[in-house]
């Protein structure tokens, strides 16, 4: 059959992409899977496995949506632009005994804005099709080994804005 050579490969590469279990420890985006195409104004599930952990603290966690990998940015000096995206909110992980902000839990849903909007003001939007997005993932957690603030764990994974979604 066609496809035997390379299935082994494929395995791998899936085996790799698909960090599916928590860790000891996330950070880990278990929800939306790589490359979902999530359509404008769509609730989309979400499923972060936070850092925390016996022996560690997690306090809270803010989602973004970035059109860049936040890796490689850089601020544009001609456009005073560091990328485009949208801030979805800062939320609590809500683990640690004395949590001062529990009422505010990581969603389990979140949706997509609409980026063809005018948002009001001089703001406007512009639509897009097949657009690659990144949603990325703040937590703020620490432990025992004493840090100058929180540690920030870092993690995102592809999405497809509005994109053609396969069935
Ligand atoms: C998204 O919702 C807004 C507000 O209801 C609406 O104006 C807009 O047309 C919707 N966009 C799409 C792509 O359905
Ligand atoms: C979590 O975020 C909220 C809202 O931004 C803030 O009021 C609260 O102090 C934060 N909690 C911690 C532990 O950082
Ligand atoms: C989504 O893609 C379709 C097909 O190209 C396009 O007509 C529409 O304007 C796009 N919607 C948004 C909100 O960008």
């Amino acid at each position: 059959m066609l496809l035997t050579p390379l299935a082994p490969l494929f395995c791998a590469a899936l085996a790799l992409a698909s960090p599916l279990r928590p860790r000891t420890g996330g950070p880990v985006i278990a929800k939306p899977t790589a490359n979902t195409a999530i359509q404008p104004n769509e609730s989309f599930d979400f499923l972060y496995y936070s850092m925390s952990d016996y022996g560690r603290s997690a306090y809270n966690t803010s989602i973004w949506l970035f059109s860049t990998e936040v890796g490689s940015l850089q601020p544009d000096a001609k456009t005073d632009t560091l990328t485009t995206g949208h801030f979805f909110g800062r939320f609590s992980t809500g683990n640690y005994p004395g949590n001062p902000y529990p009422a505010h839990p990581v969603p389990t849903q979140l949706t997509m804005p609409d980026f063809s909007k005018n948002q009001g003001g001089f703001g406007s939007g512009k639509a897009a099709h097949d657009a690659p997005m990144y949603l990325a993932v703040f937590e703020e957690w620490a432990d025992g080994s004493g840090t100058l603030g929180n540690k920030i764990a870092y993690v995102s994974t592809p999405i497809i804005y509005n994109g053609t979604k396969a069935n």
